[in-house]
């Protein structure tokens, strides 16, 4: 579909459909995530299609990408017509890495919530056994179990 054909519709509209506020969707616009053209009254407006990367953007935000992440994938879209359901498949590939890493982030974090995590607080009784002394620290800071180490060997 030629860009001319997509459709306009108001920020409300577009928030309402969205689920984002009119105010994110400004401050996307102010990074160059998505883009308004003004009507004669000086309105913004938004193609349709915009809804497609909007949902994009809120979901790219929670897998773990940067908006300046974000704004470099969107910026391989085509300006010149509605981006295909090839297009959008592109950009896929270069979330598959980042969905794997949080998978297994997520799948960590659900089996070890009452285990210890190795964050350094060494305050469950797990940690002694666990996390001795704090053997942890020596691979960085954070909770790095979570981070994804393993136990750490006592030297
Ligand atoms: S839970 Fe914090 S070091 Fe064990």
């Amino acid at each position: 579909m030629k860009i001319e054909d997509d459709p306009l519709i108001a920020i409300g509209e577009v928030a309402q459909r969205s689920g984002v506020k009119a105010s994110a969707l400004r401050f996307y616009e102010s990074l160059g995530l998505i883009e308004a053209v003004r009507s004669s009254s000086g309105h913004r407006r938004y193609h349709r299609s915009c809804l497609r990367r909007i949902a994009f953007i809120v979901f790219a935000q929670r897998v773990g990408f940067t908006l300046e992440e974000i704004a470099g994938q969107l910026s391989s879209l085509p300006n010149r017509h509605v981006p295909t359901g090839g297009d959008w498949q592109k950009m896929s590939r270069l979330w598959q890495k980042r969905l794997d890493e949080r998978i297994a982030e997520l799948q960590r974090l659900r089996h070890g919530l009452n285990q210890c995590i190795g964050c350094g607080c060494l305050s469950m009784k797990t940690c002694m056994f666990a996390n001795p002394g704090d053997l942890c620290a020596q691979n960085g800071p954070g909770p790095r179990r979570w981070l994804g180490d393993e136990m750490p060997v006592a030297q």
